[in-house]
């Protein structure tokens, strides 16, 4: 029986989500040990897991920290977990548009045995982009991100777009760059599969749809891909409900359904 002490970094939407479902014994033989937000005062929290600091969870001894909180937090947290022999679950995949953050984790795991996980989150398909990359048959990925325009811009903003409209078309490391929030399928797909510079990515804003829709196109030797994932929001309008899940699933079978992206 596994007796695995889940740290949680960020408790908002998703870290809620996850929360839950982890006291909720979805899966067994993971307990929430800790949970450091920078809201953390704000939340309903039994008093002996709220953390006010980083350094509060890490003291707790967690075995795995799962980040659902920022770019931010994944920058200023990965590299403290990963020394600190803790596994870590990082859902703000964006971060690794940065080259330096990048090279640095990929360094650092050279030298660890403890891990990096990145789960599927709120996007399907990448066990074939994957499976495809390994033997160099990908040559063309592109996704297509078709949100309602609240998830994308300011309330102000959003208010004045009546029509559909491309917010950007460009490649996934300048998506990330642009829209950290609502990115990360984008940084998943790339890291999965041709990398941040060739991975095309169009976001539209559009206000007739209430779904955070993902379509991805690939083409290579191996044939052809398209998948079209309508995903429901979670309580967070940028992020989907099925990303929790996709947590969850990694956790239990871990090994297998996660992705290590080093
Ligand atoms: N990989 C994926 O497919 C995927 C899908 C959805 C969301 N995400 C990412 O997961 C993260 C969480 O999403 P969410 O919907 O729960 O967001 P949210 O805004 O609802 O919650 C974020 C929480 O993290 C806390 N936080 C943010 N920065 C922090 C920091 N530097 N230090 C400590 N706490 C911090 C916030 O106070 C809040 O409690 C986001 O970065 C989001 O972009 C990834």
């Amino acid at each position: 029986m596994k007796n695995e002490k889940i740290g949680l970094i960020g408790f908002g939407a998703i870290g809620q989500e996850v929360y839950k479902k982890i006291s909720r014994k979805t899966i067994k033989g993971y307990n929430v040990i800790g949970v450091f937000s920078d809201d953390i005062n704000l939340k309903k929290l039994p008093k002996k897991i709220k953390c006010k600091s980083f350094e509060e969870l890490l003291k707790k001894k967690p075995t795995i920290i799962i980040e659902v909180a920022s770019v931010e937090a994944c920058k200023d947290y990965a590299e403290k977990v990963l020394k600190s022999k803790i596994d870590f679950v990082c859902l703000s995949v964006c971060s690794f548009a940065d080259r330096n953050f990048f090279k640095r984790i990929s360094n650092l795991v050279k030298k660890i045995k403890n891990k990096i996980y990145i789960p599927t989150g709120a996007i399907a398909g990448i066990d074939a982009i994957s499976s495809a990359s390994l033997s160099n048959e990908l040559k063309y990925v592109k996704l297509i991100q078709r949100k309602p325009p609240k998830a994308l811009l300011t309330v102000s903003e959003s208010i004045k777009i009546k029509n559909e409209k491309v917010l950007l078309r460009s490649t996934a490391r300048k998506i990330c760059k642009e829209f950290p929030k609502n990115s990360n399928i984008a940084a998943t797909l790339a890291m999965c599969g041709i990398g941040f510079d060739k991975t095309k990515v169009v976001v539209i804003a559009d206000p007739k749809i209430k779904k955070n829709i993902a379509e991805i196109e690939a083409l290579g030797k191996f044939g052809k891909l398209k998948v079209i994932l309508e995903n429901n929001p979670s309580k967070n309008p940028k992020t989907s409900r099925l990303t929790a899940m996709s947590i969850i699933l990694s956790l239990n079978k871990r090994n297998v359904s996660f992705l290590s992206a080093f």
